[in-house]
């Protein structure tokens, strides 16, 4: 019987230490320990312990402000003042370390005093608002005027105060109420130390002192401010409070989930009241944030019960036709039959569909289970095949396993860290917090990127290499930075003959001349100095890591430079241990699990071959049907056979392909071309415009299940409230295989989950019972490593020695002409996610409500280009119009865009050119060219009419009268 998890049981669950509690200052990592003395009690504590941490230890919990445990001890409140023999005074226990020997006492009359003393002076500057105030229960300040035993204030409240100090509203999510704040700077430090972004200052000196977010004519909104949350977080007291607890009231029980955004797999305590989220806290004990977040996870989950939510389900016959609301089971039965009527008139091969990397695994594993068994051919694929199918192409080729290498605290101990074509300020944010504390710790920087990311302009940061190559030029780069390592003798000897193969062909070709810096100078647009500069860098590196992105696999040859990158770990022995990797960084919350869990066509659960007879034999037996030993078709192939008119029905769940997928027209008539496409999702999508069955999903709030993130970790969904339309989406996944006669009958996504086990070596040692006792597993997790595998490939690589693989650089046909002259490439912005249908129904708006164009100057001059002017860019797969905003982050002849918003079009002009090997689009480099236009472009004008047509029919959507149950499966 599976012991589900129950929040109050956290403290007892064998957690190093207790998450709920604030230790007031961060944990020494010393490995050396010493033997203290506090209120007569001995305790053994690590070299390096606060006092007053190692009091909270042996649970002696000294009253203090200023300190937290995240952020280093500061001493400005005085009021964790102790004893210590042998010291003068009464130091404050948290800036004091602990010494052997030691003997402190932290309670006494004068301590009591003293402590009584310091609170009053608080608070006789402290509007005592408490039983109107929306942080009432929830303050330190009122804790600690009880913890020390404050009766009253003998000054009174008549003197010098801040009471008039003006609210800062600007920020959607919190507000900033100087009146109450006790200038602890917790938030200042927070924003520096745990953020990385400085936005906040102590201004002024003694009692005009007060936090300052900017300048002076600044507020949080146009300062720098990213809301991550991590002030609010920090504040004792209501001075930055969540608005919603303002508006709703102090939470009354936590669950702990996942977050649904994107590969970093934040935890956090939904905190509830009844069913509704009040607000979303980072939890600290998650392994992948530690008790950190960004704007989207902390704040934007407004759109999980938006007004736009679908709640019904809808059948048409034709797209233009308005949509018929109808009950589950008719909606079900309705898209059976057409599943079963089109095959039985075209073929079994004509259908296929589409999983998600938003949803759990177990829904997942399910879609394609469903394709599989159900619908009877491997015509599976995922959103991963536009992003991260080269990873695993490129991973599973050379080193064995298609996955990071690392955990993503490992970047503590790396001395180098190269990022290449990936912006971890903005799509990993929480983990691009954790690169910046240790660039600011003294790690060096390797930037490859076309454009200048936030990460460059890191405070403090000591040394950075920035190699702005060309777009499409990244397999001459790496191949560059190899030649130098190997022409200069600084690769990893003994690594190499020890745990690689074919050394010596690849050694042959990566020495050849035209792999050096100096003949890839005119290709990648590096001096060739530059080069060898950032290479002897990482060569000569204790542990350089590499983290890369989609600006390494959305090209042609992404899956080249993907062996590129393992070789280049392979030849310097920077695998395996902490501190160095191979990691992949995951753009969708579940991208590494949707992979995992067999969406591929070519791939069972678990990366197990279609063609292999003894592993598809094992699935056989489980499944009681017979499979396909042909993989199916990929996303692009499936749109190709529906224009030729061979595939003509499509199950698409919780993925937007019409506005993420590339060249939107050609996506537009595969679409069009189908007679029957079933979207399941939240809200009414893009893709859904095409539909003639929508089947509501349901939000990460919704249901339970997991999620793999970037680093292997399963972590667990939570399901904090009903699902808004009745069911989870495995269970309406469930319904459709059983009505096209498939059975499936499972209970709870655990029963999933347990059978994933069963047929994943991978995931053998996985259930719930594990994920809820050890908080999450990174995978491997068999009986190797029952507990996961934090660090892979330590002694070998599953394929026991990894394999250099030869990498040719070859030229993308997407080129600069005269024609279409410069190179778009495209990415994301922090306060939107993905294709923007849960950010753009979120606050988050405020920071970005349309896409933009970003060209550089020297561009902008050429055509008489100003800021904010409507740009007409064309490709020769089609024309969209953006506003431009001039930017010298893109080098010249290089645009940039986003593509968050469905009328911006940005993939109405990318091309189909796809990576040779797994079809992943080339995103990353579209010739274009631009002009200053005055009106939309003509694709932008049908596809608003469209939309609005299609909006009328779902306006005019028509509640049919429920059939008779009996006649329904
Ligand atoms: S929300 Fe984050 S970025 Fe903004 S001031 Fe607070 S800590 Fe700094
Ligand atoms: S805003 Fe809060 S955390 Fe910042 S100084 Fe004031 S009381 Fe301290
Ligand atoms: S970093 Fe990613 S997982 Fe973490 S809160 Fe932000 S969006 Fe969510
Ligand atoms: S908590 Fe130690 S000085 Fe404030």
């Amino acid at each position: 019987m599976i012991k589900y998890y129950n929040p109050a049981n956290e403290a007892s669950s064998n957690q190093p230490f207790d998450v709920n509690k604030d230790y007031g200052t961060p944990v020494s990592t010393s490995t050396e320990t010493v033997s203290i003395e506090i209120d007569g009690v001995t305790l053994n504590v690590a070299e390096g312990t606060s006092v007053m941490r190692a009091a909270a230890l042996a649970d002696i919990n000294i009253p203090k402000l200023c300190a937290t445990d995240n952020i280093e001890a500061f001493g400005s409140c005085r009021l964790c003042a102790v004893q210590v023999e042998g010291m003068r005074g009464y130091p404050a226990s948290c800036t004091t370390p602990v010494k052997e020997g030691m003997v402190v006492t932290t309670q006494n009359d004068d301590i009591a005093k003293l402590r009584r003393n310091i609170m009053e002076l608080y608070i006789s500057d402290h509007p005592l608002d408490c039983l109107t105030c929306s942080s009432n229960g929830d303050c330190e300040l009122q804790d600690m005027a009880g913890a020390v035993g404050l009766r009253e204030v003998r000054y009174g409240f008549d003197g010098d105060n801040h009471f008039d100090a003006k609210n800062d509203d600007s920020n959607p999510y919190f507000t900033f109420e100087p009146s109450k704040c006790i200038t602890c700077s917790r938030c200042v430090r927070a924003c520096e130390e745990v953020q990385g972004t400085f936005a906040l200052t102590i201004e002024g000196r003694g009692f005009a002192s007060k936090v300052s977010a900017g300048s002076s004519d600044q507020n949080f909104l146009s300062s720098d401010c990213v809301s991550c949350g991590a002030c609010v977080q920090a504040c004792p007291t209501a001075t930055l409070t969540e608005k919603s607890v303002i508006e709703k009231g102090q939470p009354e029980h936590s669950i702990i989930t996942t977050c649904a955004y994107c590969g970093v797999g934040c935890s956090f305590k939904a905190e509830m009241k009844g069913e509704e989220v009040i607000r979303m806290v980072p939890y600290k004990g998650g392994e992948a944030n530690q008790g950190h977040s960004c704007v989207k996870g902390r704040f934007a989950f407004g759109y999980a019960t938006h007004k736009d939510r679908i709640t019904e389900p809808m059948i048409r016959d034709s797209i233009d036709e308005p949509w018929k609301k109808v009950s589950w089971d008719e909606a079900i039965e309705f898209s059976a039959n057409k599943i079963k009527g089109i095959q039985a008139k075209y073929g079994r091969e004509s259908v296929g569909g589409i999983t998600s990397s938003r949803c759990t695994n177990e829904e997942t594993y399910l879609v394609q289970k469903l394709i599989r068994a159900g619908f009877g051919n491997n015509n599976t694929d995922t959103c991963a095949r536009v992003c991260h199918s080269p990873t695993g192409y490129g991973l599973k080729t050379t080193i064995g396993e298609s996955a990071g290498t690392q955990t993503f605290e490992s970047v503590m101990k790396s001395d180098l860290v190269m990022v290449i074509g990936a912006n971890p300020t903005d799509a990993h944010p929480v983990f691009g917090s954790l690169l910046r504390k240790r660039l600011r710790q003294g790690a060096q920087l390797i930037v490859i990127d076309p454009r200048e990311i936030d990460l460059l302009n890191t405070s403090h940061i000591q040394e950075n290499h920035h190699l702005a190559l060309r777009p499409g030029t990244n397999v001459a780069m790496i191949n560059s930075i190899a030649h130098v390592i190997i022409s200069e003798g600084l690769e990893d000897k003994a690594f190499i003959a020890q745990r690689t193969d074919e050394y010596k062909a690849w050694s042959e070709f990566i020495l050849d001349d035209i792999n050096s810096p100096e003949a890839n100078e005119s290709v990648t647009g590096i001096p060739a100095e530059k080069i060898r500069i950032a290479a002897r860098a990482f060569a000569n590196a204790k542990n350089a890591s590499i983290y890369y992105g989609l600006g390494v696999t959305e090209h042609s040859q992404g899956s080249t430079m993907v062996m590129g990158i393992a070789n280049l770990a392979m030849a310097t022995g920077n695998i395996g241990r902490e501190g160095v990797g191979i990691n992949p960084l995951r753009g969708q919350n579940n991208v590494q699990g949707s992979c995992d869990m067999g969406s591929f066509p070519q791939e069972l659960p678990g990366y197990q071959h279609v063609s292999d007879n003894a592993l598809r034999e094992k699935f056989e037996k489980h499944w009681g049907v017979t499979l396909d030993n042909e993989p199916g078709l990929r996303i692009p192939n499936m749109f190709d056979a529906a224009i030729e008119g061979t595939f003509k029905a499509m199950y698409v769940q919780g993925e937007d392909i019409l506005q993420s997928d590339p060249n939107t027209q050609h996506v537009q008539a595969a679409l069009g071309s189908l007679e029957c496409l079933i979207v399941q999702d939240i809200f009414l999508n893009e893709t859904s415009l095409y539909a003639h069955v929508f089947l509501p999903g349901s939000s990460f709030l919704e249901k339970d299940g997991t999620f793999t993130n970037a680093e292997r970790r399963i972590n667990r969904v939570r399901k904090v409230m009903k699902p808004l339309a009745e069911f989870a989406d495995w269970e309406v996944t469930q319904k459709l295989s059983n009505a096209l006669g498939y059975p499936m009958n499972y209970q709870h996504p655990s029963e999933i989950m347990d059978e994933i086990a069963s047929l994943v070596p991978n995931f053998s040692r996985v259930n719930y019972q594990k994920l809820d006792e050890q908080g999450s597993i990174q995978w491997p997790c068999n009986n190797e490593f029952p507990d996961g595998t934090p660090i892979m490939h330590e002694k070998q690589f599953p394929i026991g020695n990894g394999r250099f693989a030869i990498t040719p650089y070859l030229a993308t046909e997407e080129r600069a002409n005269k024609r279409f002259p410069l190179l778009l490439t495209t990415g994301r912005i922090l306060s939107q996610y993905n294709v923007g249908a849960q950010t753009r129904r979120t606050e988050n708006q405020v920071w970005h409500d349309e896409d933009v164009l970003e060209i550089h100057p020297h561009d902008a001059d050429d055509r008489g280009i100003k800021d904010g002017d409507w740009l007409g860019i064309t490709s020769r797969a089609g024309d969209t119009v953006l506003r431009a905003k001039v930017s010298s982050r893109m080098q010249s002849g290089v645009v940039y865009t986003t593509f968050h918003h469905p009328l911006s079009g940005a993939n109405v002009i990318t091309t189909d050119n796809s990576d040779w090997a797994t079809n992943c689009p080339e995103y990353k480099v579209t010739a274009i060219q631009v002009e200053k236009v005055t009106s939309p472009s003509l694709w932008q004008t049908r596809y608003k009419k469209f939309s609005q047509e299609q909006k009328a029919h779902f306006k005019n959507s028509s509640k049919k009268k429920p059939a008779n149950r009996e006649n329904l499966v």
